[in-house]
């Protein structure tokens, strides 16, 4: 597995998450709940934890398994947020998810399809990966404004799948493949060419909320 090191694009910067940003990450995840609950992983019989050294802790163990990539996003040297790729699959998938959130202070300035691109054109130049994915709550804006820019692939409706804010929710899933970006994603999106409607979602699967 090659090491991951940081990369950067202006102001916005993707490093692997350290032991000592245990502090500063649980300090924005405590004064940003009411922002970041409705779209947080849960667990279907047990409590989320707070305590940041344990989940950093993990997430450097799964990293040095070659199971996943823990990045914060930084913004003028201030940690804005995470990005987590995790549920690495090598041999025949050679695929990878991403999940992210910034703090609401930071929101709104493009620092998550910034870091996307980064960290998918590092998976799929350095790290070996073929396909990235991206799963995001029908209910999620934001977040589905960050695959459109950035030209996912809409691939499906997946019913309760992802156990967030205390229940089994339905996502979307989005993806890109290595081929779908020869240029990368980075490069693509800033150049204007991202395709404007790869990640519509087809009538048919369109949900009411
Ligand atoms: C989804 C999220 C990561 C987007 O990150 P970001 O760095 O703000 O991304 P962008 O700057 O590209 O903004 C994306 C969209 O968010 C919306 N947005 C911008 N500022 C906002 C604000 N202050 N409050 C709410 N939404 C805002 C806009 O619709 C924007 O799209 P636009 O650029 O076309 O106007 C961020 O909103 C977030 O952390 N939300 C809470 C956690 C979460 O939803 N995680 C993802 C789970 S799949």
């Amino acid at each position: 597995m090659e090491q991951a090191t940081g990369m950067r694009h202006g102001a916005i910067e993707l490093r692997l998450v350290r032991s000592r940003d245990a502090r500063a990450l649980q300090h924005e995840l405590l004064s940003n709940r009411a922002w970041l609950q409705p779209w947080e992983a849960t667990v279907p019989y047990g409590s989320v934890s707070f305590d940041m050294r344990l989940s950093i802790r993990r997430l450097l163990q799964q990293y040095r398994d070659g199971a996943g990539y823990p990045f914060v996003m930084e913004y003028d040297g201030e940690i804005a947020g995470q990005l987590n790729v995790w549920g690495v699959a090598r041999g025949s998938l050679c695929s990878a998810t991403i999940g992210y959130w910034v703090s609401e202070r930071f929101a709104g300035r493009g620092i998550t399809p910034t870091a996307v691109a980064l960290a998918t054109d590092a998976c799929f130049t350095e790290y070996g990966l073929h396909r990235m994915e991206i799963c995001i709550r029908p209910e999620n804006a934001a977040s589905l404004r960050v695959v459109q820019k950035l030209g996912f692939r809409y691939e499906g409706l997946r019913r309760r799948y992802i156990h967030i804010d205390g229940d089994w929710r339905d996502h979307y899933a989005f993806a890109l493949t290595r081929e779908d970006v020869p240029q990368g994603v980075l490069a693509r999106w800033l150049g204007g060419e991202a395709p404007l409607h790869a990640a519509d979602i087809p009538p048919s699967d369109r949900l009411t909320i």
